[in-house]
């Protein structure tokens, strides 16, 4: 079953300290630049772009999944806050929204959903919904290190809730055509019972940051940041398992 059928599963990960960090992050690196309508064209549920709405900002959201979609309504109203969705695949943006923004931004590692001979269509999409002197920033695992190490389990400290608990592990393929297929298990317990056993799964295409960074100076990006996720100063990436990019769009007339 592919996680993102099933959004409450997947938001089951999602903490108070979390969210705070990401908006403590986020206005650390966007607050200080000229932003005001921003669209994450990988939204999912909204958790990681929610913090960008509470500091203001005028949040449209985009994704290829109707129920992750939903979801995310449900979540930016819980918290009272207004947004746009719209159903697109990230590698056809320009088909499905008409207007630009200051910032597009594709959140929670999900550009390596997107097949390596497709990874400059998403880009190029991602830029045709950006306004020149706009920013593009997206999040990403460290895919190099992830290949290094090849590590395969992982066990997570259990969630605790009201009257129980969810048992979370991940469980990571490494496929001989080079993608990868993330398993996760979950458990979910009352009174020490285990009440639901669930897998899911997601696809992921690993990329190098020489490739980014090479697609973004082929589009004459500018000021092309790499740094780890979180910690906008730290750009050594070699021990960052999560890295974040941030780039300028270039004005026409800078192109001539
Ligand atoms: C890891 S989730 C991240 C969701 C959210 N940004 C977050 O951080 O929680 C990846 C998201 O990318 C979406 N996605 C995968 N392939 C996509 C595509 N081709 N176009 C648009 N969205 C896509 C999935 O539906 C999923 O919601």
């Amino acid at each position: 079953m592919l996680y993102y059928d099933f959004p409450d599963a997947y938001d089951l990960f999602y903490s108070e300290d979390f969210h705070i960090a990401t908006l403590k992050y986020y206005k650390k690196i966007f607050s200080t630049k000229k932003i005001k309508d921003v669209l994450d064209c990988t939204i999912g549920t909204g958790m990681l772009t929610i913090p960008m709405a509470k500091l203001g900002f005028n949040v449209t959201g985009s994704d290829i999944n109707q129920k992750m979609l939903r979801k995310a309504k449900i979540n930016f109203a819980k918290e009272k806050l207004m947004s746009n969705f719209v159903r697109s695949d990230i590698l056809n943006l320009s088909q499905t929204i008409k207007r630009d923004f200051d910032l597009v931004m594709s959140t929670g590692n999900s550009l390596a959903h997107v097949q390596n001979v497709n990874l400059k269509k998403a880009f190029s999409q991602m830029d045709s919904v950006l306004k020149p002197g706009g920013l593009l920033y997206f999040d990403s695992r460290n895919w190099e290190l992830i290949l290094k190490r090849r590590q395969r389990f992982y066990l997570f400290n259990p969630i605790i809730r009201d009257k129980g608990r969810v048992n979370y592990i991940q469980v990571w393929d490494y496929n001989r055509d080079g993608s990868m297929v993330f398993n996760f298990l979950i458990f979910e317990e009352i009174n020490n019972k285990i009440i639901s056993k669930r897998q899911f799964y997601v696809i992921y295409y690993p990329f190098t940051v020489e490739t980014i960074r090479l697609i973004l100076e082929e589009m004459n990006y500018q000021n092309i940041q790499f740094f780890k996720m979180g910690d906008p100063e730290n750009t050594n990436l070699q021990n960052s398992n999560w890295y974040s990019v941030m780039a300028t769009k270039p004005f026409p007339e800078l192109l001539k």
